[in-house]
């Protein structure tokens, strides 16, 4: 009976300590912070920011926002949905995020029933774009704005040995962003292929591909015409046809 019990109260409590619950937000965009309070006209808020000590990031009492305490961090930066509070909302509106606004949270309200304090973390993502060239015989891959920190790599289809010429730079820029690049070089021997680089953080990732196609000599093409209609163009137009396909297909395995 007492196990029973304690597995009871186990399998309750469990939920509860398995941590805050996280909210993604993106770099440089809005955020919404979720917190019920009670329904109430009389409703105190307090919404902190625990990381490195508390710091106030946005009051609210005597149906009026206070920001006298507020941190420098956040000015002008956060709001709650007024009218919704008095039906029990208390969310919080944060703009423009930033790096620094990464960590836990806690949401404090009190009415003429009590208080209750809510934590949620805050996590950063910023959205990856890769850009991927081909400069002499090198095909360069780059990344910039990325939060957290980045992992960059290469891959060749159909498969073969691939030489990087430049080891993986990552770099950090004062908003705390990274940046990352590599190069590789290309065999001149090597046709059809398609070279993909992938750029991921912890949730978020995105392939580029540069396919190298064969390009056809012009001395090739003008011997191929001169060498007699017929059968000759409809060889070479078929052939074209079949290796233009291939290059095709195996571009649009890359996403
Ligand atoms: C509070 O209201 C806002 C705006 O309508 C909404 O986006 C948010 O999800 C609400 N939060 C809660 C906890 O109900």
């Amino acid at each position: 009976m007492f196990c029973f019990m304690f597995l009871m109260v186990q399998t309750l409590t469990w939920p509860l300590s398995r941590g805050d619950p996280t909210v993604t937000c993106v770099f440089r965009q809005n955020c919404i912070l979720p917190c019920n309070v009670d329904p109430s006209s009389e409703t105190i808020i307090h919404w902190d920011h625990l990381t490195s000590g508390e710091h106030n990031v946005h009051s609210y009492y005597d149906t009026e926002d206070q920001l006298g305490r507020q941190d420098q961090q956040f000015k002008g930066r956060t709001s709650l949905f007024k009218d919704l509070i008095s039906r029990g909302n208390g969310s919080l509106m944060l703009t423009g995020v930033k790096i620094q606004d990464e960590g836990r949270y806690s949401c404090y309200s009190s009415t003429e029933r009590g208080s209750r304090k809510t934590f949620i973390q805050l996590k950063v993502e910023a959205l990856i774009k890769v850009s991927i060239k081909l400069v002499e015989n090198r095909i360069i891959c780059s990344s910039e704005w990325i939060y957290p920190q980045p992992e960059l790599s290469w891959s060749v289809n159909p498969p073969s040995e691939l030489e990087i010429n430049s080891p993986t730079m990552v770099h950090q820029t004062e908003e705390q962003l990274y940046s990352i690049s590599s190069s590789l070089l290309v065999s001149d021997r090597l046709y059809d292929q398609t070279y993909s680089c992938t750029v991921s953080s912890s949730r978020n990732k995105k392939t580029a591909s540069f396919c190298k196609k064969e390009v056809m000599e012009a001395s090739k093409v003008a011997a191929i015409i001169t060498g007699g209609f017929g059968l000759w163009i409809l060889i070479f137009v078929v052939i074209l046809g079949f290796c233009s396909r291939i290059t095709e297909a195996m571009c649009k395995t890359a996403s």
